[in-house]
């Protein structure tokens, strides 16, 4: 059993390092669906008809997410990844959508997609070719802008490949002014640090200030493996990414892949809630027209969401991991907190970890349930864990590769409750 000392946290929390991109979107972390991890390339629509890249399977996707409580709760873009266009542009230079397999074109799948309350995404590619090899965006950053905002696209996904990493900054700030120049309000999520990486780390001053959401690393897979290579890259290099997340501007960590394959039950609720605790875009790669009950339901969870959501937009930090356990914790508004407490054994049964309130943050000046505070279990399941001090013990039982995720909302309004025989401290 771990107990308080091991868990003992030290961190700062910092503001944004620059200014977000000031296009008035992603003033919380986007919310929606993206086909590629669960669809990737599939164009055979002789073979797979219900699951190739077609305007069917958005439209099918708009229907269900307008249908089945997924807009109520928040998710809102319908998002084409890679291998939507043909191979040619048209006679003006424009990308035009694969005939067979769009054969209403973007803009009226957009109005559709509209029609339903919700927003449509688009791909495209920084450099020469995107990754599947379509057509990539050099040399057409004004037209492919327009192209885009003239069919009504909410959202474009560019990606890196094919660009001299040298050239990467120049690109994306390009597109960036190119997207704005059309007056259409289009969110703007880049792949520009990943791609940078690998040969020098990136400016995330300059990347905020273009961008409103960025990749940095690796592309998620169906697997446990993946998400938990994805979390510790994240630890690993929180110290820089993590001041530059904030209202206006996100670290994408890459897809949701609940409710597909290759994770448990509890590696769903694991990657759910340091998805929230990371600040990070929520964006579903599943195929939700046939999706388990239980993985619905938790990425409907709607206390998850408003962590996920929380308008403050601090994403939190790794701040210990001992013993097989990470705490992860993210600072919410209104002086409260979101805890993660992350079971990275692999074997064995639940684990249970009793931690102290003082210990989950140390930053001069802030006061953890001083003098009270309490506290609520969100996952594994909803439960009021009560009223806490800084240093009573607070105990949580968790699976292997599961996450315990509370909330610490501070009592710290205090009056006196006058009474004839006595003054009485009262906390409310
Ligand atoms: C890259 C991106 C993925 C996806 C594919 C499409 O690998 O990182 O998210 O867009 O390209 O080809």
């Amino acid at each position: 059993m771990c107990t308080v000392a091991c868990l003992l946290a030290l961190f700062v929390f910092t503001s944004p390092a620059a200014h977000a991109l000031d296009n008035g979107l992603a003033l919380k972390p986007t919310m929606g669906w993206l086909h590629w991890e669960r669809f990737m390339c599939n164009i055979d629509c002789d073979k797979y008809p219900n699951n190739c890249i077609s305007e069917r399977l958005y439209m099918q996707m708009a229907d269900v997410m307008a249908k089945e409580g997924w807009k109520e709760v928040g998710y809102e873009y319908v998002c084409i990844d890679d291998c939507w266009p043909s191979h040619q542009r048209d006679a003006q230079g424009r990308l035009q959508a694969d005939p067979k397999r769009f054969p209403g074109g973007i803009k009226k799948l957009a109005d559709y997609v509209h029609s339903k309350g919700l927003k449509l995404g688009i791909y495209a590619d920084v450099g020469e070719k995107t990754c599947a090899g379509y057509p990539g965006s050099l040399g057409f950053y004004e037209t492919d802008a327009q192209t885009f905002a003239d069919w009504g696209v909410d959202l474009l996904k560019f990606d890196g490949c094919y660009m001299d990493y040298t050239l990467l900054g120049e690109g994306y700030a390009n597109m960036s002014k190119a997207l704005n120049k059309t007056g259409r309000s289009i969110l703007y999520s880049c792949e520009w640090p990943l791609y940078e990486w690998p040969f020098r780390k990136p400016n995330y001053t300059a990347i905020r200030e273009a961008c409103n959401q960025w990749r940095n690393s690796a592309d998620v897979y169906d697997s446990w493996s993946s998400v938990k290579s994805i979390l510790d890259w994240t630890a690993s290099h929180e110290d820089v990414i993590v001041p530059s997340a904030g209202p206006g501007g996100w670290n994408d960590p890459d897809m949701l892949v609940i409710g597909n394959f290759g994770l448990s039950h509890a590696q769903q609720e694991s990657q759910m809630a340091l998805w929230a605790i990371m600040a990070a875009p929520l964006l579903m790669s599943n195929d939700l027209r046939d999706i388990c009950p239980r993985s619905k339901e938790l990425l409907q969870n709607r206390y998850i969401i408003a962590i996920s959501q929380d308008p403050m937009g601090k994403q939190g930090y790794r701040t210990a991991a001992v013993d097989n356990f990470e705490l992860w914790v993210r600072p919410l508004s209104k002086d409260r907190l979101a805890v993660a407490v992350f079971n990275k054994l692999e074997i064995g049964g639940p684990r249970v970890v009793s931690f102290r309130a003082v210990s989950l943050i140390a930053v001069p000046g802030w006061k953890i349930c001083d003098p009270q505070c309490n506290v609520t279990q969100i996952l594994p399941r909803y439960k009021e864990i009560g009223v806490q001090t800084p240093h009573s013990e607070i105990t949580v039982s968790i699976n292997p590769s599961g996450t315990a995720l509370l909330t610490v909302t501070p009592r710290q309004k205090l009056y006196w409750e006058d009474t004839p025989k006595r003054h009485k401290r009262i906390i409310v």
